[in-house]
């Protein structure tokens, strides 16, 4: 009789022992797409243009598990396995957007996967409080600001607490954990304020009250920062940011356990349908190709422009990780392989802020970060506009603050645009 046909996801599995055993420079280019199944020999991984997968009897398609596309798509696929891979991580699923990949992975802490329950016994289950506890999750004071209106506004609805503590002080930390913690969420580097938070400490923290860390690792990417290894539970990229690095869509990634992740995917993810395209899943895997290449430039970079920064005298104080200055510096050496590409840095006056954004040349205003070309962003000005002056205030971030996403020009244009414009405030 003639052997079974190998599924997709049975050979994936085993090449994943081999993607493993490489380095990350050739994960990068190999893991998750080389060898791949199928594929009439293309060099490139294909785009799947399909939403349904079609079998010649009943039982090939019990075995596979390509149904429909809003659970799997083969050119997704080869990004969850290239990012797991990356993170040293069992599994990986790449959703839509960074935010859906935050969404997902807070829902699946706080709520339960339940199938083939009865109405009235889910009634009982999570309609009836049987104490008064509240789960709570701990984000720091410094926060995305969609993160934090996500957990601040919309998971309060649902009967969640958000507590808020600056993770850099640990003390305030281990203050804030109680029993009823199922999460700490932290970026490190933050958005936009690039603090610097102990990840391994925050771990620590969480698992003695037997709650969850939640990484969000945009800042950094796997190439500078794996914190799977430094004892996170869950990591969440946007693959908008560096991983991409183009600057041409949007997607997003949670990184975790197996079974954590299979449930994500089967129960959030199928249920909500944030989707990641199989157009921008092949974007995204041609953009992490050169990952490695790009970090170390974006990173070299802007050590160059933080230090022009920081000797400036119309500068009034500069946040960039491998400054001696900043006060996560040694985190940063710590848990970080280089430093990144974000800058965070003030003048002295509104007036001179709104001056100096406007006489830029070269550096392009505009909101995100982590692309080839160099974006600015007057933090005060362009993100948070749906807050209270009172949450603003709260954050901490000074109204002169810009956060500078330093690209892969030329350095010395880079900052040779920064003098023009600092030289006629
Ligand atoms: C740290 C961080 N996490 C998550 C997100 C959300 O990512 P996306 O824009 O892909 O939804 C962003 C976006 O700026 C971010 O900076």
């Amino acid at each position: 009789m003639s052997e079974k046909k190998k599924t997709f996801q049975e050979i994936n599995k085993e090449n994943r022992i081999e993607w493993d055993k490489l380095k990350f420079d050739t994960q990068l280019i190999r893991a998750g797409e080389d060898p791949y199944p199928e594929t009439s020999h293309s060099i490139r991984t294909p785009i799947y243009a399909s939403k349904s997968y079609t079998y010649s009897s009943l039982s090939e398609l019990m075995r596979n598990h390509y149904h429909y596309s809003r659970t799997e798509n083969p050119t997704v696929y080869a990004l969850d396995n290239k990012l797991a891979t990356l993170h040293k991580g069992e599994s990986s699923i790449s959703v839509a957007s960074g935010m859906a990949a935050v969404h997902l992975a807070c829902s699946s802490v706080l709520q339960q996967r339940v199938e083939r329950i009865r109405p009235n016994k889910i009634k009982k289950l999570f309609l009836e409080p049987k104490s008064k506890e509240i789960p709570n999750g701990i984000i720091h004071t410094n926060q995305y600001v969609d993160i934090y209106r996500l957990l601040t506004k919309l998971y309060p609805q649902m009967g969640f607490e958000c507590k808020i503590v600056n993770m850099c002080d640990l003390s305030e930390v281990k203050k804030i954990v109680d029993e009823n913690t199922r999460f700490i969420f932290l970026e490190s580097p933050t958005n936009p304020s690039i603090d610097l938070i102990d990840i391994e400490a925050c771990a620590n923290i969480i698992h003695e009250v037997n709650g969850k860390c939640i990484v969000d690792n945009t800042f950094a990417s796997p190439a500078l920062q794996c914190p799977l290894e430094l004892g996170a539970d869950l990591v969440v990229e946007s693959l908008t940011k560096y991983i991409n690095g183009h600057g041409d869509c949007l997607g997003g990634a949670i990184i975790g356990p197996k079974n954590e992740i299979q449930n994500i995917r089967l129960f959030w993810h199928e249920m909500q349908g944030p989707v990641l395209s199989p157009f921008n899943a092949w974007l995204i895997l041609r953009g992490i190709k050169t990952l490695n290449l790009r970090m170390a430039r974006h990173s070299s970079n802007a050590m160059k422009l933080a230090q022009f920064l920081e000797k400036h005298p119309k500068v009034v104080k500069v946040a960039y990780p491998g400054l001696k200055s900043h006060p996560g510096h040694e985190i940063a050496k710590k848990q970080m392989k280089d430093f990144s590409g974000m800058i965070g840095f003030e003048l002295e006056t509104v007036e001179a802020s709104n001056k100096f954004i406007e006489l830029l040349k070269l550096i392009k205003v505009g909101v995100s970060l982590g692309d080839l070309t160099s974006l600015i962003e007057y933090t005060s000005i362009m993100t948070g506009l749906e807050l209270a002056p009172w949450e603003r205030k709260a954050m901490k971030t000074s109204n002169t603050h810009f956060r500078f996403s330093v690209g892969l020009e030329d350095p010395d244009d880079l900052r040779d645009d920064l003098d023009q414009a600092l030289e006629q405030i």
